[in-house]
């Protein structure tokens, strides 16, 4: 028998030994196993029967699509922080790489936008759209998750309360929950009032999670004592503008696409106050406040130019 292939036997037998397994069983398996292909390694069969648009219109198979691959990345985005979160100890050069990894996805993201900004007919989309209410990529959970796990919990609320207070109750404080106000009757719309039913345990469980283990706590902890280097401070800084600014400019060129209309039309159609909501100029979002100068947090959202690296 080739050298290889009995020192390979060896290092199985002591693996299996060690688990107090018989070998020749998992060899009899082998034998018996099929050879993997591609489509079933990436279950290509299932995958490609997930995009069911609601209408006959071509178009709205671009428009599930994409935000099925946006929500791939997403995931992609969740596992490299959850890598962060969870590392010990937490290198410079492990958090560093890991949020570039983070920013690749989030550029590929709002470069392949263009997708939704100019990739679909107008009139096809404001047909189809109409089928597919009251559901909105505002119900995105990932998107949600992919803030919380990002930043302290209060860094994401509006004039929450001043003593300390549970997640729970500083749910209702989300910036988010102004987002979703129905132009017509300023009432909280059933887009927002269903994802709330369906996601606020989940999400208060990772708020309180992740207290002490966001990306800025994380960041915090790790600079305490002595200055965080200048590499892994610039990736931060470029995620917090490419989440908060880019992506969510990204965004808002497509709504402008689309739905933009005068006040008085979208109430008519049952619009939100999208356009006074979306702009990350009104939003003003930050994961890192400290990350960044008062003139940059006054600037917040009104330049595409990706921000000087800090001094
Ligand atoms: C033609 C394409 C798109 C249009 C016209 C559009 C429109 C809108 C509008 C009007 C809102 C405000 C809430 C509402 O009124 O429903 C919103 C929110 C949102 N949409 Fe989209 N959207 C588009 C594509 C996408 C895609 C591809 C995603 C990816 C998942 C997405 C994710 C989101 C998220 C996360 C929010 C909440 C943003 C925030 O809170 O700042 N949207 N969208």
């Amino acid at each position: 028998m080739d050298d290889t292939v009995s020192n390979r036997l060896n290092q199985l037998e002591q693996k299996f030994a060690a688990m107090g397994q018989d070998m020749a069983s998992y060899l009899e398996g082998l034998l018996q196993a099929d050879y993997l292909t591609y489509w079933n390694y990436i279950h290509l069969e299932t995958l490609l029967s997930l995009q069911n648009p609601k209408t006959a219109y071509p178009d709205e198979l671009i428009f599930v699509t994409y935000h099925q691959i946006t929500e791939l990345y997403f995931k992609l985005v969740l596992h490299e922080i959850r890598q962060i979160a969870e590392a010990s100890p937490l290198t410079a050069e492990f958090f560093t790489a890991r949020m570039q990894r983070v920013n690749q996805y989030f550029q590929l993201l709002e470069d392949s936008f263009s997708i939704m900004v100019t990739g679909m007919e107008r009139e096809q989309f404001l047909k189809f759209r109409m089928a597919l209410l009251p559901s909105s990529g505002f119900q995105s959970v990932q998107f949600r998750e992919i803030e919380i796990v990002s930043t302290d919990f209060r860094n994401l609320l509006i004039a929450p309360p001043e003593e300390p207070s549970f997640i729970d109750d500083l749910y209702e404080f989300l910036y988010w929950k102004q987002g979703a106000t129905e132009l017509a009757t300023q009432q909280k719309t059933l887009t927002l009032r269903q994802f709330d039913q369906h996601y606020k345990p989940r999400l208060v469980r990772l708020g309180e999670s992740f207290e002490s283990k966001n990306l800025y706590h994380r960041y915090q902890q790790f600079s305490q004592g002595s200055q965080a280097p200048n590499e892994l401070i610039a990736t931060l800084r470029e995620y917090d503008w490419r989440v908060n600014v880019r992506w969510k400019l990204a965004h808002l060129r497509s709504a402008v696409q689309y739905l933009h209309k005068e006040p008085e039309a979208i109430k008519a159609t049952g619009g939100t106050n999208w356009q006074a909501y979306l702009p990350p100029m009104q939003q003003q979002r930050v994961f890192f406040p400290s990350l960044w100068s008062a003139e940059e947090l006054q600037n917040w959202g009104q330049s595409l130019h990706q921000p000087a690296p800090r001094c």
